[in-house]
């Protein structure tokens, strides 16, 4: 009978298989790094913006509380963002005729907001919720950084499903006294950690917080 596969096809053959091996691992070691990398998580990562607005100026030069621009932080799910006339509280007043606040006038005079690029976001079929972590104490600095050293917005943290999961496995590291919250350099307990831990072991079980069932699925999916 004639052979099927000549000597050198089946080398050929063996050949293709190893070229595909290759490419598959190739391409699962890329995909691998890639989900962990800052090109996907963005941390560190800032948008340009329409308004090259510095949380570094006005929280920490100007010393403006977060709540006084992002409302709903202490009260609902979202934070939000600020509207154009609690820019003006000032900027009627200050830097009036600055051509970098040129938008900034536009928006307030046609009532159009200003369209922020957002840098702080979860994907739709996530349910975050400010007000229960601000009301527990989570300081805004766990998850934003240091907002008021960014000229540039950026991003801090990955907000990736780890990354919640990790605190709330465990969140009495994590805890303040509530009216600390939006303080970025809170130092009384950096130096003395053992207070934060008790002081944080105290208030998971005054609040009631269960960690096993903040780990559930829908917990974050509902
Ligand atoms: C409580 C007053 C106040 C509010 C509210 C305020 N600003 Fe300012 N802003 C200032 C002052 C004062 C300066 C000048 C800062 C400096 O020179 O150090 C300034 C400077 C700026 C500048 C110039 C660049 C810089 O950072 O120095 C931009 C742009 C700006 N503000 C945008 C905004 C926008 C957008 C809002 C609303 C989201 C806003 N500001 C709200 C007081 C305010
Ligand atoms: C004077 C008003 C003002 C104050 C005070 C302020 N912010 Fe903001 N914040 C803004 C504006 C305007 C934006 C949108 C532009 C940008 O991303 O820089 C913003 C954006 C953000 C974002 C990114 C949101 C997103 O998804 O794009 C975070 C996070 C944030 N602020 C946190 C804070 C924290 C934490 C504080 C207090 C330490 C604070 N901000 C104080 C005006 C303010
Ligand atoms: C436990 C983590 C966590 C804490 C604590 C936290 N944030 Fe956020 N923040 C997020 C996440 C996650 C998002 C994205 C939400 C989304 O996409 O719906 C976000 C979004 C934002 C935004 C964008 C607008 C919005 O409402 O989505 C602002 C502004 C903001 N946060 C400000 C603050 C301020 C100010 C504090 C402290 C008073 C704070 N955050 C505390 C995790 C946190
Ligand atoms: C630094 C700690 C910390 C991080 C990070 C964190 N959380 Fe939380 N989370 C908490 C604490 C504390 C509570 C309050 C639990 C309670 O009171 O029972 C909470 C509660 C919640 C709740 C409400 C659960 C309920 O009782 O219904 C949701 C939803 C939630 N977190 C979603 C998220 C998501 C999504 C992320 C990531 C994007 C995240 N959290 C990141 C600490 C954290
Ligand atoms: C504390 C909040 C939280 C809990 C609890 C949680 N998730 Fe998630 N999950 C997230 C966040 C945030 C993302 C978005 C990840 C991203 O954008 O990279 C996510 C993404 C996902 C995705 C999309 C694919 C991926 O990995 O990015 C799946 C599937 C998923 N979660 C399944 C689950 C299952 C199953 C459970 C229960 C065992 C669970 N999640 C519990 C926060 C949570």
């Amino acid at each position: 009978m004639a052979q099927i596969f000549t000597a050198s096809a089946d080398t050929r053959l063996r050949a293709f298989f190893l070229i595909m091996l290759l490419v598959v691992l190739g391409v699962a070691a890329f995909a691998g790094g890639l989900a962990d990398s800052t090109y996907v998580t963005m941390v560190g990562w800032f948008r340009d913006q329409p308004v090259p607005f510095s949380h570094q100026h006005h929280v920490q030069g100007l010393g403006i509380d977060c709540r006084y621009c992002h409302t709903g932080v202490e009260t609902s799910a979202q934070a939000g963002l600020p509207a154009t006339h609690v820019c003006m509280t000032c900027h009627s007043q200050v830097w009036t005729g600055a051509p970098l606040l040129a938008l900034v006038r536009q928006s307030f005079a046609s009532g159009t907001p200003l369209e922020w690029n957002r840098v702080a976001k979860v994907p739709d079929y996530v349910y975050f919720n400010h007000s229960i972590h601000v009301t527990r104490g989570v300081p805004c600095v766990e998850c934003h950084g240091r907002i008021d050293e960014m000229p540039l917005t950026a991003r801090a943290q990955p907000f990736q499903m780890q990354w919640c999961l990790s605190c709330h496995r465990d969140p009495a590291p994590h805890l303040r006294p509530p009216e600390q919250v939006t303080q970025m350099d809170w130092s009384d307990w950096e130096r003395d950690p053992q207070a934060h831990k008790d002081y944080g072991a105290l208030m998971v079980q005054a609040y009631g917080i269960e960690p096993d069932k903040l780990v559930q699925c829908n917990t974050c999916h509902r």
